[in-house]
């Protein structure tokens, strides 16, 4: 089978077409770097030549308000190129909850990205998954100052990159659902403590002090990111991550 994969150099994208490699299947990256632009829709219609499946994993370069621009001219972009070229299957990978809290810019964007393909009438899957493992160094990153890392205690429940790959590759290889499946890691923790959990086995100086305003998941009032009951819970912890796949 012949995949398309909007954002196929990223973190995910690279490990789904190596996956789709490894299975006797073609990915083939859709990315700037390869004359792509889903936001523009240069080469996108030539780029899905003859792919029976669309994957966007593709990601806006802010997380603020305009993400959702990104969004809006991606899936416009995408369904409409996808037509033309005869794609059978339309997936994207989203996040869990992204409906429940419209407070952050990035996931009212998701859940517009979701909405507009189950709106557009062509046959479509989500994934969705909660944080990756990966993601949390970037979110100690966006609040450190003078080396502390000020993060609230919001609960999540992240996932490995790699996980997520292992059931996306089976989503994209499958018929299309016309649903939204939820993916979550085995484990809920706060989000400061996570932080704790990188600085105990990783230390590079930075301590850790729990601030309820600091960060983009400041804005999460409850346990809206964690899994949902009919999630499926991917195998590995955070701290086997933390040990076995660092640096990340
Ligand atoms: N991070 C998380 O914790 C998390 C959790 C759940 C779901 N997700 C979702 O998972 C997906 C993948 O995330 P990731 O961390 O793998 O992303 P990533 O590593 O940031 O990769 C982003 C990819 O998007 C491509 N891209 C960016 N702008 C583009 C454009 N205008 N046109 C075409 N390609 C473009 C980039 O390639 P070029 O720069 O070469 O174009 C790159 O291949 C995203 O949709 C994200 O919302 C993420």
């Amino acid at each position: 089978m012949k995949v398309g994969v909007i954002g196929g150099t990223g973190r995910v994208g690279s490990r789904l077409i190596a996956h789709l490699r490894a299975g006797g299947h073609q990915g083939v990256a859709l990315v700037r770097s390869a004359g792509v632009d889903v936001v523009t829709g240069e080469g996108l219609r030539e780029g899905l030549e003859g792919c029976e499946v669309c994957v966007d994993v593709s990601t806006p370069p802010a997380f603020d308000e305009s993400s959702l621009r990104f969004q809006e001219a991606a899936m416009a972009h995408m369904v409409e190129a996808g037509r033309a070229a005869g794609v059978g299957h339309f997936v994207v990978l989203s996040i869990v909850g992204c409906d429940d809290v419209p407070q952050v810019p990035y996931y009212a964007a998701k859940a517009y990205q979701e909405q507009a393909l189950a709106d557009s009438g062509v046959p479509w899957s989500v994934l969705r998954a909660t944080q990756f493992h990966e993601f949390i160094p970037d979110v100690m990153d966006w609040t450190t100052e003078r080396g502390v890392v000020r993060l609230p205690p919001t609960p999540l429940q992240p996932v490995a990159a790699a996980d997520v790959v292992n059931v996306l590759v089976d989503v994209v290889l499958g018929p299309p659902t016309r649903a939204r499946a939820n993916l979550a890691g085995p484990e809920s923790l706060a989000l400061d403590d996570l932080a704790r959990h990188v600085l105990a086995l990783h230390p590079d100086g930075r301590a850790v002090v729990t601030d309820e305003q600091a960060g983009i998941f400041a804005a999460v009032p409850g346990a809206e990111l964690t899994a949902p009951h009919d999630a499926t819970i991917a195998p590995t912890t955070f701290d086997e991550w933390l040990r076995d796949s660092w640096p990340a």
